[in-house]
């Protein structure tokens, strides 16, 4: 079982779309996904309970810290390959990763100074709490909310400054597009898009499963593809804008 956590002291950052969309693409490779959502506001409980929800998807809510050994045992019950955690946009709701010990903390950021500045807080939380267990916890942050028809200059200063900080950048970045959005009204995963004639829905799906594969570079093993729900074909190249150069 891998587990992965997405933090930011930053509110609106991109950490429940990047959480769900991670774990739609996994259970769309055949893994069983628990999620914990610790944050009180409930994003990911209330997308749980519109219809469409993947079977192979769980939601555990952990509303406060003292939920969260709660939620994790309730989460691993479920049998998941992976169990990903989404946590509230502050310092103190980032810290709920401590509880996981995941393998992998993302923190999703846009392309602006505000977003670069608590994301280098996040990186230096995850390293020192790295250093207290004597183990390195791996950390990535994630671009995401990218236009992809242009790069805005703005965002090259932010990935400059991240590198320059030592903070490793996950390859793909998640761009801009409405039915990312979309999936927190509508309900379930990309089927639901598709029946729902959402446009852009393909090159939505491409950027999704090449975020997936450069989560999977990082951690864990694709199960072997089950008959009755078989993988799906790899992503073509990313986009213009979607790579983090
Ligand atoms: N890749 C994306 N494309 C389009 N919209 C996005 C994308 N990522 C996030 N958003 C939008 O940006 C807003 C904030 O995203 P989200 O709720 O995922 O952030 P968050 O970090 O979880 O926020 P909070 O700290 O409040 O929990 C939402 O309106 C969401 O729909
Ligand atoms: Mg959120």
């Amino acid at each position: 079982m891998n587990s992965i956590a997405f933090i930011s002291p930053k509110g609106g950052a991109g950490k429940t779309t990047a959480s769900l969309l991670l774990a739609l693409g996994l259970v769309a490779r055949g893994c069983r996904v628990a999620m914990i959502d610790s944050d009180p506001n409930k994003p990911l409980a209330r997308w749980a309970e519109l219809p469409g929800k993947p079977e192979r998807l769980s939601v555990h809510p952990a509303p406060t810290l003292h939920d969260l050994a709660d939620a994790r045992r309730e989460a691993v019950r479920a049998e998941p390959d992976w169990i990903i955690l989404d946590t509230e946009g502050s310092e103190r709701g980032a810290m709920a990763f401590a509880a996981l010990r995941p393998d992998l903390v993302l923190t999703p950021l846009g392309g602006s100074q505000l977003e670069a500045n608590e994301a280098i807080k996040a990186a230096e939380m995850v390293r020192a709490f790295g250093q207290r267990g004597g183990r390195p916890l791996p950390h990535r942050c994630l671009l995401t909310r990218i236009p992809a028809a242009i790069r805005p200059r703005s965002l090259k200063t932010v990935v400059s400054q991240l590198r320059a900080s030592d903070i490793e950048i996950l390859p793909t970045a998640l761009l801009e597009k409405e039915a990312f959005r979309a999936l927190f009204s509508i309900g379930g995963g990309f089927e639901a898009l598709e029946a729902s004639k959402f446009a852009g829905i393909t090159a939505a799906k491409a950027n999704v499963e090449a975020y997936v594969s450069a989560v999977l570079d990082l951690v864990g093993k694709t199960p072997a593809p089950d008959p009755g729900h078989p993988p799906s074909p790899p992503a073509p190249p990313q986009p213009s804008g979607g790579e983090a150069q």
